[in-house]
C-alpha cells in the first residue's frame, strides 16, 4: 500500500462521436479507506464515471487525467487494463444477473475469477470462495456455492456479486446503484455490508441517485449534474452546509425521515440539460434562482479546504 490518495479524477471529459460530450468536467478524489458517494439524477454521468475508471466507457475521446495509485489510467493499453480490472479495481451493478452466467453454479464462477488473477490451486481457490461468501454474511456459504444464480434471493445474489468483486482483493470497489433493485430491508443490509467493506477491505465508490443512501453510508460525496462535478465534500459538511444552489435544492427535496410529511416537496423547476443542450457557462444556470451575468462563463472548481464547489457565489 502506497500513497493515501487512491484515485483522483481531474477534469475528465468524454466526447462521444454521436451523442456529444457526455462527461464535461468530472473531478473528484478518493482517499484510501473512504466511501465516496457519487450522487446525481438519472443521466448525470454517474455510471459513465464508474465505467471510465475501469476503461469500459463507450467509444469516444476521453481526456483529462485519472490517477490511480500514482499511475494515469488514461494512458493504459489493453494489456494494462486486463491486469487492472477485477484485480486492482472491480465493479458491481444494480442487477447481479449481469455478473453471473445463469447456467453455472455460483462457487465455480467466483473460483474462476480468482484463478484468472491469482496463482492458486483449484482447492485453495474453492476454500477462498467459501471464506469470502462467509465474510459477505451469507448464512451457509458451502450450500450457496452450489446454487445457480436464479435459485438465490436478490439480496443473496447481491452478496455473491460483491464476493466475486472482492475475490482478488481489489483496492477499489465501484458499486453502481447496488441497492436500487432491492426492497428496503435488504437495501439496508447491503449498505451495512458496504460500510464494513469500506472500513475493512477496499475503498468504495458508491454510485447512487439517492441522497438518503449517501447520508447513511458514505464518508465523502461528489455531486454530479449534467456530466459535471459541481461540489465535493465530507458528507457531514455537505449535509450541514451545502454550498452549490443545486446541492441545496437536492437536499431540500429529501423527505424527512421522521414526523409528518410535508404536503409537497420543494422541487427544482425545469429539467437538466442534455449533452446537446448543456450551456457553455454554469451547467445549472437555466434552473438557478441565483443566476447572474457572471454565470455565462463556466465557474472554476474552487477549493475551500476539503470542500470544493463550482459556483460564482464562492470566489
Ligand atoms: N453508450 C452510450 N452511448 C451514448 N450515450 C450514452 C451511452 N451511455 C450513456 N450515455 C449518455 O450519457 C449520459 C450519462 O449517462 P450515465 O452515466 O449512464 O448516467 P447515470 O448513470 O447518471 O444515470 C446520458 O445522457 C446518457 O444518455
Ligand atoms: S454559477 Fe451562477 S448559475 Fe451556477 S449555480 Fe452558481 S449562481 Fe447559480
Ligand atoms: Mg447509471
Amino acid at each position: 500500500m502506497t500513497g493515501k490518495t487512491l484515485l483522483s479524477l481531474h477534469d475528465l471529459r468524454l466526447d462521444h462521436p454521436r451523442a456529444g460530450i457526455l462527461l464535461d468536467g468530472v473531478s473528484l478524489t478518493l482517499e484510501r479507506g473512504q466511501i465516496l458517494g457519487v450522487v446525481g439524477e438519472s443521466g448525470s454521468g454517474k455510471s459513465l464515471t464508474g465505467l471510465s475508471v475501469l476503461g469500459l466507457q463507450p467509444t469516444g475521446k476521453l481526456s483529462g487525467r485519472m490517477i490511480f495509485d500514482g499511475q494515469d489510467l488514461t494512458r493504459f493499453g489493453e494489456a494494462e487494463w486486463r491486469g487492472f480490472r477485477g484485480k486492482r479495481a472491480a465493479m458491481i451493478f444494480q442487477d447481479p444477473m449481469t455478473a453471473f452466467l445463469p447456467v453455472r453454479r455460483i462457487g465455480p464462477q467466483i473460483e474462476e475469477q480468482i484463478r484468472l488473477h491469482m496463482t492458486m490451486s483449484r482447492r485453495a481457490a474453492r476454500a477462498r470462495v467459501i471464506a469470502l461468501l462467509g465474510r459477505m454474511g451469507v448464512p451457509s456459504p458451502e450450500r450457496m456455492a452450489e446454487r445457480y444464480p436464479h435459485e438465490l434471493s436478490g439480496g443473496l445474489r447481491q452478496r455473491a456479486m460483491i464476493a466475486m468483486a472482492l475475490s482478488c482483493d481489489p483496492e477499489l470497489l465501484i458499486a453502481d446503484e447496488p441497492t436500487t433493485a432491492l426492497d428496503v430491508t435488504v437495501q439496508a443490509q447491503i449498505l451495512t455490508l458496504l460500510r464494513e467493506i469500506g472500513a475493512r477491505d477496499a475503498s468504495v465508490m458508491l454510485i447512487t441517485h439517492d441522497m438518503g443512501v449517501v447520508s447513511q453510508s458514505c464518508t465523502h460525496v461528489a455531486v454530479l449534474y449534467a456530466g459535471v462535478v459541481i461540489e465535493t465534500a465530507p458528507v457531514q459538511k455537505l449535509l450541514a452546509t451545502p454550498l452549490h444552489p443545486y446541492t441545496q435544492a437536492l437536499l431540500r427535496a429529501i423527505p424527512p425521515l421522521e414526523g409528518p410529511r410535508p404536503d409537497r416537496l420543494p422541487v427544482i423547476e425545469g429539467v437538466p440539460p442534455t449533452p446537446k443542450t448543456r450551456p457553455s457557462g454554469c451547467v445549472f444556470a437555466p434552473r438557478c434562482a441565483a443566476v447572474e451575468s457572471r454565470c455565462q462563463t463556466r465557474p472554476a472548481f474552487r477549493e475551500r479546504g476539503d470542500h470544493k464547489v463550482a459556483c460564482v457565489l464562492y470566489p
